[in-house]
């Protein structure tokens, strides 16, 4: 048997890697070891909850208001004796965090294969989203398995150099995920309060958009709920007090936004299910939404997923204040703007994603 490790810490790597923890642990081939890094506390268990995963190792080394550089180190200097006592055939990690860097340098250090999940995806801008996008070069530098979501996010492998026979397309696993979640018969009480208006989702939380970009968008938002009395808008914060303090200070007295502590997957699956449109500056909402065809405005000025631009459902409106106001305004007045954005289409595979990750590994290792 082949030891397989999954080391995760947030909670989008959670809700990407549980759906490849239970298939790693029902084949056959594998024994499974799962470590957390607990970069996030609350939300990464949030959704170990949900998953029913128990990992073995948790590192714990979440701070409140961590810098990179405190999640560096920690993860850096506790992972070591893990790794060492573990001797893993081969690690996985997931996408662009400090998590996935800083555990990808550990195995590169103690040479033990890295397999990246949701490989491949770029900005070429190492600035923007910062400091992911560097982070998710980096793995790729190391890694010996590329499990690429899509086939745009192989070709930019390959165009890197990277041997193609190295490079997998196996959908993304936030498609497995999503695939259990989204019910017809669902009810919850934030739902109940916005029957009868339609719903805006919102979600912020990116480093680079932290201070006066949040500012701006959270400004462009609240002047939008203020002039169009037919909306409701539910915002499930982040954890993060920087985005917390912002939040409360641009929204807090309008009784038409409900902010809400962060909701479970399957709650915000279900509830991005039934929203009207979605404003986010988040990665992995950018990939559930197209499959859902829910019209997204992403408030970023890049994004490495192309696929949901060229499948029509998202659409990038940068951090500026008047810019985002106006391309929300439009979608609420205009049916054919938003029609033409509300397509059901999905880039990210077929919901089998771990599946096949198993298989290659039980292939290769
Ligand atoms: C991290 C990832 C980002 C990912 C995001 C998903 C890096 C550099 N960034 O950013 O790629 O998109 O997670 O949400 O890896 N906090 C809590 N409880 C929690 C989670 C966070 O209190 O459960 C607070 C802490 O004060 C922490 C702050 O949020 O200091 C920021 O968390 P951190 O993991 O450093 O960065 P994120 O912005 O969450
Ligand atoms: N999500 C969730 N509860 C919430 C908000 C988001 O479960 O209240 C899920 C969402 O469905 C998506 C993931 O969290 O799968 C996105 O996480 P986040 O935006 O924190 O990180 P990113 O994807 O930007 O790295």
């Amino acid at each position: 048997m082949k030891k397989v490790m999954l080391i995760f810490g947030t909670r989008p790597e959670a809700i990407k890697m549980c759906p490849l923890v239970h298939m790693l642990e029902r084949h056959p081939a594998f024994e499974t070891v799962v470590c957390v890094t607990g970069q996030h506390r609350q939300m990464l268990d949030q959704i170990l909850n949900c998953f029913q995963v128990t990992p073995k190792y948790d590192l714990c080394i979440m701070q409140q208001k961590q810098t990179l550089f405190d999640v560096t180190v920690n993860i850096l200097l506790r992972i070591r004796e893990i790794l060492e006592a573990e001797k893993p055939d081969v690690v996985l990690v997931h996408g662009d965090t400090s998590t996935a860097f800083v555990t990808s340098l550990a195995c590169f250090y103690l040479q033990i294969p890295v397999g990246h999940v949701e490989a491949g995806l770029r900005t070429y801008n190492l600035h923007s989203p910062f400091p992911e996008e560097f982070n998710r070069q980096a793995v790729d530098l190391i890694a010996k398995f590329y499990f690429a979501p899509t086939e745009m996010s192989k070709q930019n492998l390959i165009r890197e150099g990277k041997p193609e026979c190295a490079v997998y397309v196996t959908g993304n696993t936030v498609i497995d995920a999503l695939s259990t979640t989204v019910r017809e018969d669902y009810s919850h009480p934030e739902i109940e309060w916005a029957r009868g208006s339609r719903l805006l989702l919102l979600t912020a939380h990116r480093r680079e958009n932290l201070g006066t970009p949040m500012k701006h968008m959270f400004t462009a938002i609240r002047r939008v709920v203020d002039e169009t009395p037919d909306v409701k808008l539910i915002y499930p914060l982040h954890m993060n007090p920087k985005v917390r303090d912002m939040a409360r200070r641009c929204f807090s007295d309008q009784e038409r936004i409900h902010m809400i502590e962060p909701l479970d997957v399957l709650d915000f699956h279900n509830v991005m299910a039934r929203a009207y449109l979605i404003m986010t500056d988040s990665g992995g909402i950018q990939e559930e939404a197209p499959s859902l065809g829910k019209p997204v405005l992403v408030m970023r000025d890049t994004t490495e997923r192309p696929e949901g631009l060229q499948a029509g459902t998202l659409r990038l409106v940068g951090t500026g204040e008047q810019h985002i106001y106006e391309a929300v305004m439009a979608l609420l007045q205009n049916p054919e703007k938003y029609h033409e954005m509300e397509h059901a289409q999905n880039p990210y595979g077929d919901g089998h994603a771990s599946e096949r990750i198993a298989e290659i590994l039980a292939q290769h290792l």
